[in-house]
């Protein structure tokens, strides 16, 4: 397991190559079997393929251009009405999509839509919202393109286990 968290990288460069059904259901596995709050899986999950609309996802903040260069964009959205610890399950559904695209041979990329994002023309996510008509009780957390990876990306390295940030009983 820690191997493939060691590889698992931020990938925002892709090769054209569409992503097979199977390894794109098992990566939707993995974040419907992420934790969540009271179990309540407030997510629900958009697959962009459509070039047009991938296109105007990667103008929805000045660090999502590479988006429109993925074969799959994975626009994960949570319910308000499901409890309150919605960005919480969809971030750790997030990593479990991160984790299994890399232990995929995939590679994707949290691009967040979160209010205030520097630099954004316009609210992101009132943007994304009216684009793929997500309803009013829905939020989006963020968007995930997938792809094959253009280059094999550096794995995380033993120096970034800093000891320093681990404290015995109190801080
Ligand atoms: C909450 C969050 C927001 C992020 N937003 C963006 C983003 O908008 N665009 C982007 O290219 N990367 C984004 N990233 C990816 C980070 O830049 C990346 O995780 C970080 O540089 C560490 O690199 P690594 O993922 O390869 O380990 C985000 C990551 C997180 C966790």
């Amino acid at each position: 397991m820690l191997e493939v968290i060691r590889q698992r990288r931020s990938i925002r460069k892709y090769i054209r190559k569409d992503i097979e059904k199977e390894r794109l259901n098992e990566i939707l596995k993995a974040a419907m079997f992420s934790p969540t709050a009271r179990g309540l899986r407030p997510w629900e999950f958009i697959l962009v393929t459509n070039n047009e609309a991938k296109q105007q996802l990667s103008t929805a903040t000045p660090y999502a251009g590479f988006a429109k260069e993925a074969p799959v964009v994975i626009v994960i959205c949570y319910d308000t009405t499901k409890g309150n610890r919605f960005k919480e399950d969809c971030s750790i559904c997030a990593e479990n999509i991160y984790l299994e695209a890399a232990n995929q041979g995939l590679g994707a990329c949290f691009i967040q839509i979160a209010e205030g994002t520097e630099g954004s023309v316009g609210e992101p996510e009132a943007f994304v919202k009216n684009l793929l008509s997500i309803p009013e009780q829905y939020r989006v957390q963020c968007l995930m393109p997938i792809g094959y990876p253009e280059k094999q990306p550096e794995p995380h390295k033993d120096k970034e286990f800093d000891e320093g940030k681990i404290h015995d009983e109190k801080f």
